[in-house]
């Protein structure tokens, strides 16, 4: 692999709002031919498209499927991964951003961050020479968001037909849906507490480019009629205020009678970590609507479509 691209040439996946639609739905198709070809050669897909690829994984916070996924999908094209916890790393802490970026992007092909702070992701990329992913941010998720595509398409064929309704905090992951629903162009309706709406910049950005994102209150009215219904827990990473929040969401739990509400074959979807009585119940979860474990799965090959734009490797 060569270690250097132009700045101008990287191909960061920061955010799903910086790729054009066109981008975004060739991530998207890659990952359905991705899973298609099947995991393992002979028969899948380009087994050596990254052939001597390192990828640096960065986490200053948990993960397992993020790490799993990167790790294995990197290792199944032929590269390989190095994992750096933020006790080994603390990044701009024992030394800038902007080093670390300088000097991983001379061992690394690409560099993957799990971060609390957006801004350090914006820094590390800014620095860097070479492609960083967003591995999730107080921001956004949007890796996860990939698989979560797939997965809808997969049950219930193009998004763009269909409508989402994220029910809960429009935290990080809902904000990377709202990204992709402006740029593929499907509707979205956010059922959430006031106090935990999208941000007023968010929302200005949704009606710049026209987008058919609706944010309600009243969460029976946000899942009438939708094929698929999303959720994530109730408190992420870095959120302190775990009594308040529970407070406001208690009436959001996804459960049963809510799911009745939404369209007879609707699907349910959460990134997952879980935590059934909260966000959902367990009736839900491990119900026959859900399908949280073929998204879990398609994190796999949508890391995979990402590692191979990111890197040029399909080209
Ligand atoms: N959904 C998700 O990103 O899971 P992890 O936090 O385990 O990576
Ligand atoms: N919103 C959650 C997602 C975890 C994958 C968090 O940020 O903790």
């Amino acid at each position: 692999m060569s270690k250097r691209q132009a700045p101008a040439e990287l191909r960061h996946f920061l955010d799903i709002d910086q790729l054009s639609k066109t981008e975004l739905r060739h991530i998207v198709d890659s990952a359905h031919a991705i899973k298609k070809a099947g995991r393992r050669p002979p028969g899948a897909y380009r087994p050596r498209a990254l052939a001597g690829a390192v990828l640096a994984l960065i986490f200053e916070k948990p993960s397992m499927r993020t790490r799993v996924s990167f790790d294995l999908a990197v290792r199944e094209l032929g590269g390989e991964a190095i994992f750096l916890s933020s006790e080994e790393i603390q990044v701009g802490r024992r030394e800038t951003v902007a080093d670390t970026a300088r000097v991983l992007s001379r061992y690394a092909d690409a560099l993957l961050l799990r971060t609390v702070s957006h801004d350090t992701l914006l820094e590390l990329a800014e620095h860097a020479t070479v492609p960083v992913i967003n591995g999730l941010t107080n921001r956004s998720h949007p890796c996860q968001i990939m698989a979560d595509l797939m997965t809808v398409e997969e049950q219930l064929g193009p998004i763009e037909k269909r409508k989402v309704a994220w029910i809960g905090d429009a935290n990080n992951v809902a904000t990377s849906w709202i990204h992709a629903a402006v740029r593929l162009g499907f509707e979205l309706r956010i059922g959430c507490p006031q106090e935990l709406a999208p941000a007023p910049e968010l929302v200005r950005w949704v009606k710049k480019y026209k987008g058919a994102v609706e944010v309600l209150t009243d969460p029976a009215e946000a899942v009438r009629g939708a094929d698929c219904i999303v959720t994530d827990t109730w408190v992420s990473i870095g959120d302190s205020d775990r009594e308040r929040r529970t407070r406001l969401l208690k009436p959001y739990r996804v459960d049963g009678a809510m799911m009745r509400k939404a369209a007879r074959n609707a699907i349910f979807l959460h990134c997952l970590p879980a935590h059934r009585g909260s966000e959902v119940t367990a009736e839900v979860i491990d119900g026959p609507q859900s399908v949280v474990f073929d998204e879990a799965e398609n994190r796999l090959h949508a890391q995979k479509a990402v590692l191979a734009w990111c890197l040029r490797a399909a080209e």
